[in-house]
């Protein structure tokens, strides 16, 4: 936590126009300046700097926000990163909150494991390149697998003697603490007290942070012994977390921002024999599927990812269970099979950069098709089996969180599985919505909101009331409901007609953020339109004209009699018609951002309600307070960069 007053010199300090401008070269324009977006490819500038405003807009691609956010957006960091950034660059000293002693003896810890492993490596490296048995056995093996010098250094590959405790006595001779080598998992203790090295007799791969230091090791052994594990792994510990590293991504996340896409493989040697062919978007999740942690991290710098399976890997049904999580974090997901026989590492030696994208590019297949084709094989004509690979293949679409893209899979479905399209709608419908009661009912489940990365708002945003957006939404609802709001025809596909009715987008996209309308009878009204889409078709306004409620059937015809009565975000001339699919395109998702915006705002001004009232001393309520301003500002920024994109 940076002190605001800190946050607010850090800002007040940011020149908007230098910032940019150590990115690209901007051209002064009257008040303004203007320069080719860094954002998206572009051949005219639209990428426009207000200093007045300290705010930045490309009318090219939509974004748009502070001098924080352009930090944010350009380096992929988050706030309180973007804000230390700055701080750096204008030579504020960033003051952060005060660590507790716990606090101060964790990070303590962390560092000596750091320097640990750093060691680590630089003595593995040695090793491999200068000792004798090195050269001998560990280059030798590395040299035979095709592996260059300078990927050799790249990857900072090493060795490790086979002597069962050379690393450990080399490391204490040096002055390393034996308890720290012992928790980094280099060296192994006994109960007799005698040490041994973990990886004594393999050859080391590096495992990197983000930042480029070393958290851990993976050793490969060089004899085909069945008795004994292909790979070792440093253990967890205070710096290494498996479950939230991908292999190669501190090599690879230039070239992943520049290619946007990244490719996943299985592998160590893939990650490295595909850079060596100079396809350098490329991490591994190290023979395991994909955590939520690590899908987080890919998505910092891409939301596209493509999965590079072995032709015959037996793992691969087990890494689809996987991949729902990465559909349901809204990531493109494409999988290619490799040719019978061949893996990433060896397909990469045997062909070009060219080459390899060529083929990549011939056989890449969106996710919901190979699984379901790969299923469809396995199931044949058993109808029990074709029963569950439906239930599978529904889930998997149900997770995906924008409404156009499950249309388009379930059009899709529907075609491959010879199956009505009408039911797996209202199969993936019925999902969600037990999903989502869930959630309303039991609370959403510890892990899964810190998870997520979308502009969710936080559990404690509750109980705000926007009268005129819940009312709008819901006269959009009744007044238009069964109107179709997009239709969308794809190239991708043979078939490729999609519908979405006015209902269907409007209930998912409230359900997404899980708000709760708070006017009462709008929310019964909401809801009960939820179910019924549920079950069947858009419901017809006399279901609630007739309603055994009378407060509903009294305001639904309140609603439906008075002319569609609009807020001061329509400023336009023309008369607003229900029927008019252009004027409800616009409308609609300006009607859900204004929403959401209006409940943000207000959140906002009550914490600040809140802060004004507490007493300098009372240092938790303050913080606990500015912590969730950041986080609800960084939301709010989230939001509006959405809402402008709506507007325009
Ligand atoms: N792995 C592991 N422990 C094992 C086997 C595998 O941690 N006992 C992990 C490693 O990260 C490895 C990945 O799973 O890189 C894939 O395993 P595999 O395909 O067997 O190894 P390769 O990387 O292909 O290694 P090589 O080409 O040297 O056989
Ligand atoms: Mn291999």
């Amino acid at each position: 936590m940076i002190d605001q007053h800190v946050v607010d010199r850090i800002i007040a300090a940011s020149d908007i126009v230098e910032v940019v401008q150590d990115y690209i070269s901007l051209r002064k324009r009257g008040v303004n300046y203007l320069g080719h977006c860094p954002f998206h490819n572009e051949k005219t500038p639209s990428f426009t700097v207000s200093p007045s405003k300290g705010i930045f807009k490309c009318f090219g691609c939509g974004k748009g926000g502070s001098v924080v956010n352009f930090v944010m957006e350009i380096e992929h960091l988050n706030y309180v990163e973007a804000l230390k950034f700055l701080a750096k660059k204008y030579s504020i000293e960033v003051v952060e909150k005060e660590a507790t002693p716990e606090e101060m003896e964790q990070r303590n810890e962390r560092e000596s494991l750091m320097v640990v492993n750093a060691y680590a490596q630089r003595y593995f490296s040695d090793i491999l390149l200068k000792h004798s048995d090195g050269k001998n056995i560990g280059l030798a093996y590395f040299k035979e697998r095709g592996f260059h010098t300078n990927t050799i250094e790249k990857f900072q590959l090493g060795y490790c003697l086979e002597q069962r405790d050379a690393f450990t006595r080399s490391a204490v001779h040096d002055g390393y603490k034996l308890d720290n080598l012992v928790k980094t998992g280099l060296s192994i203790q006994r109960d007799d007290g005698s040490t041994f090295d973990r990886f004594a007799g393999r050859v080391m791969f590096p495992i990197h942070s983000l930042s480029g230091r070393v958290i851990g090791f993976g050793g490969r052994i060089l004899k085909t012994d069945k008795k004994f594990a292909k790979y070792l792994n440093s253990p967890e510990s205070e710096v290494y977390h498996k479950s939230e590293v991908l292999y190669g991504i501190y090599q690879a996340k230039k070239s992943i921002t520049q290619e946007n896409r990244c490719f996943l493989v299985e592998g160590y040697t893939d990650v490295i024999s595909m850079h060596q062919a100079g396809i350098e978007n490329v991490v591994a999740s190290s023979g395991t599927s994909l955590t939520h942690d690590q899908i987080k991290l890919i998505k910092r710098f891409t939301p596209n990812v493509t999965i590079l399976y072995d032709g015959d890997s037996a793992g691969i049904k087990a890494s689809l269970r996987g991949i729902d999580l990465v559909l349901e974090e809204g990531l493109n997901v494409k999988v290619v099979l490799l040719p019978d026989g061949e893996d990433p590492d060896s397909f990469a030696r045997s062909h070009s950069a060219t080459q390899l994208l060529e083929y990549i590019a011939k056989s890449e297949t969106d996710f919901i098709k190979f699984k379901t084709r790969l299923l469809l094989d396995e199931a044949k004509n058993d109808p029990i089996q074709r029963a569950n690979l439906i239930t599978d293949i529904v889930r998997s679409i149900s997770v995906i969180p924008e409404t156009i893209t499950r249309s388009v899979y379930i059009k899709e479905c529907s075609r491959l599985m010879d199956i009505k399209e009408e039911l797996l709608y209202s199969e993936v419908t019925n999902h969600r919505k037990k999903k989502f009661e869930q959630l309303i009912q039991h609370g959403t489940p510890a892990g899964a909101v810190k998870e997520r990365e979308t502009p969710k708002l936080p559990s404690y945003i509750s109980g705000i009331y926007c009268e005129e957006q819940e009312r709008e939404i819901i006269a959009f609802l009744l007044n238009s409901g069964d109107k179709e709001l997009f239709h969308h025809t794809t190239d991708s596909l043979d078939d490729p007609e999609i519908s979405i009715t006015v209902a269907q987008y409007v209930i998912d996209e409230i359900m997404n953020d899980e708000l709760e309308f708070q006017n009462l009878v709008f929310k019964k009204i909401f809801d009960e339109y939820g179910k019924l889409i549920a079950e069947g078709p858009v419901p017809d306004n006399r279901h609630f004209i007739n309603h055994p409620d009378s407060q509903i059937s009294q305001l639904v015809v309140d609603i439906l009699s008075t002319r569609h009565r609009l807020s001061r975000i329509w400023d336009n001339n023309s008369t607003p018609d229900g029927n008019d699919i252009n004027f409800l395109q616009h409308a609609i998702p300006k009607a859900i951002q204004v929403y959401k915006s209006k409940v943000l705002k207000t959140a906002i001004k009550r914490l600040m309600d809140d802060l004004t009232n507490l007493k300098s001393d009372q240092k938790d309520e303050i913080n606990d307070i500015l912590g969730k301003l950041n986080q609800l500002n960084d939301l709010m920024n989230r939001m509006s960069k959405d809402l402008d994109r709506v507007i325009l």
